[in-house]
């Protein structure tokens, strides 16, 4: 019984669709048709047979759908929840440090370099397309403390067409690189400055977040002036948490007054439901339990964890407490800026719990490919736009072909659809890719926007 739709309908597809809902982590629908209108909104999920009575409803010509093969299938683009743009030019390397060490060693040196814009712009270009190649239709940025060039972050995203929260980083607190650090008056004028230019251009599918960069690089008049510049704005917040021991023992030691790490973020109204924060490793239940009460989620960035040695999340029990749960790449401490690497050092993450603890109950394959798209969409307070094909959500997509020609997968046998998600999140890459959409506009493969 499809929902009538106001807009006319842009395209139709007819094939295999994938996605994930609340109540189910892979539903598959064989031989359906997708409708999506003039507004990039799925206007209809059919079945194929009902072709006829479909077009007729929603005014569309038979002929015009675009029909998948038997190797491909439509699904949810992947969300990429935490993921630092401006530490793109060095992934890959510089992963022999413990994380407050590589802070110090690598990323402040580098990120204070985007200073300079036309180096910010040539980096961020290049992590924009390699992610938006690699299916991330939604990416919760870092950018550095530089207010011009997050705004071009956001230009870029926005250029390109990826759904994007963009955050300029807040940091008054540096004793390493002290050139890489704001005074508390600037990281709060420069905070509403960005968040005023920003939201002043109307990006469709682009927004502004707060971003206090952890507790160790804030003082607490910097948490509380951006707990407020959040609440007054009704903004986005992100920051990180409990991602290695001895990050941990050093907020315990310059925050004495706090009862946790959590309860630090707590004070300055930084947990909301509309934060999200990366990491997590080390969080205690009573922890879990303060992030459910209010609302705020945790992005899980596996590679990350494993190449800076700094923990490994228990994602199964941060379910069982009932808190939102996205995954992130966090590059360059995690070196691939892909999610199907996010997807496979979370399913590796889970098994080397269960080889710690045969009692432990691994994640599936299906409740990874959750995480990866609906899951990460609620992390980031964005499900009602985004996540799944449900109609009236914006179409986020990608249509992949598991048997793409000179890509990384053999077909042996046909194979059925759960299998060819099973083999194409395990196996695949971007030459499976073959189109992605964000709110129904086509933007990969791209064009090259032009010049300014
Ligand atoms: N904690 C504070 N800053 C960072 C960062 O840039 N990367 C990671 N992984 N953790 C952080
Ligand atoms: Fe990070």
């Amino acid at each position: 019984n499809p929902d009538k739709s106001s807009a006319a309908i842009a395209y139709v597809y007819r094939g295999t669709f994938v996605h994930s809902t609340q109540q189910t982590a892979l539903q598959v629908q064989e031989d359906a048709l997708l409708g999506v209108d003039t507004e990039g909104k799925i206007a209809f999920i059919g079945e194929g047979k009902k072709l006829e009575a479909l077009s007729q409803v929603f005014q569309f010509s038979p002929s015009e759908v675009t029909q998948l093969t038997e190797h491909e299938f439509l699904m949810p683009g992947l969300v990429d929840t935490h993921i630092h743009a401006c530490q793109y030019s060095y992934a890959g390397t510089a992963l022999d440090l413990p994380l407050l060490q590589w802070l110090n060693t690598y990323t402040f040196p580098v990120e204070s370099r985007f200073k300079d814009l036309e180096f910010a712009r040539r980096v961020y270009t290049h992590v924009v397309k390699r992610t938006l190649t690699n299916g991330t239709t939604t990416a919760c940025y870092f950018a550095s403390i530089h207010t011009d060039a997050t705004l071009l972050l956001g230009q870029i995203a926005n250029d390109f067409g990826q759904r994007a929260l963009v955050g300029k980083v807040c940091m008054d607190r540096n004793d390493s690189v002290k050139h890489y650090r704001e005074s508390i008056q600037e990281s709060h004028d420069e905070t509403c400055r960005f968040i005023k230019e920003f939201l002043d251009k109307k990006y469709p599918l682009a927004k502004p977040v707060v971003t206090p960069r952890f507790a160790l690089s804030c003082s607490r008049e910097l948490l509380e002036q951006l707990g407020k510049i959040a609440k007054n704005n009704n903004l986005h917040i992100q920051s990180h948490i409990s991602e290695n021991k001895e990050e941990i023992q050093l907020v315990k030691e310059l925050f004495p007054e706090s009862e946790s790490y959590t309860d630090v973020y707590h004070k300055y109204n930084l947990l909301t439901d509309k934060t999200v924060m990366a990491h997590g490793c080390h969080l205690s239940d009573k922890e879990l339990a303060v992030f459910k009460e209010t609302g705020a989620s945790l992005s899980h960035c596996p590679n990350s964890n494993f190449s800076l040695c700094s923990g490994v999340l228990n994602v199964r029990n941060v379910l069982k407490h009932k808190v939102k749960l996205g995954l992130g790449t966090d590059v360059a401490g995690g070196y691939s800026s892909s999610m199907l690497d996010a997807v496979r050092r979370t399913l590796d993450a889970s098994k080397i719990l269960t080889i710690q603890d045969p009692k432990h109950e691994t994640l599936s394959f299906e409740e990874v490919f959750r995480l990866a798209t609906l899951g990460g969409s609620q992390a980031l307070s964005l499900d009602d736009q985004t996540g799944n094909f449900e109609v009236g959500k914006d179409f986020d997509a990608l249509r992949v072909n598991v048997a793409a020609p000179g890509g990384p997968i053999d077909l042996i046998h046909s194979e059925g659809p759960k299998t060819l998600l099973e083999k194409f999140l395990n196996l695949g890459d971007d030459r499976n890719i073959v189109e992605v959409f964000v709110a129904g506009k086509k933007v990969v493969p791209f064009t090259e926007p032009k010049a300014e």
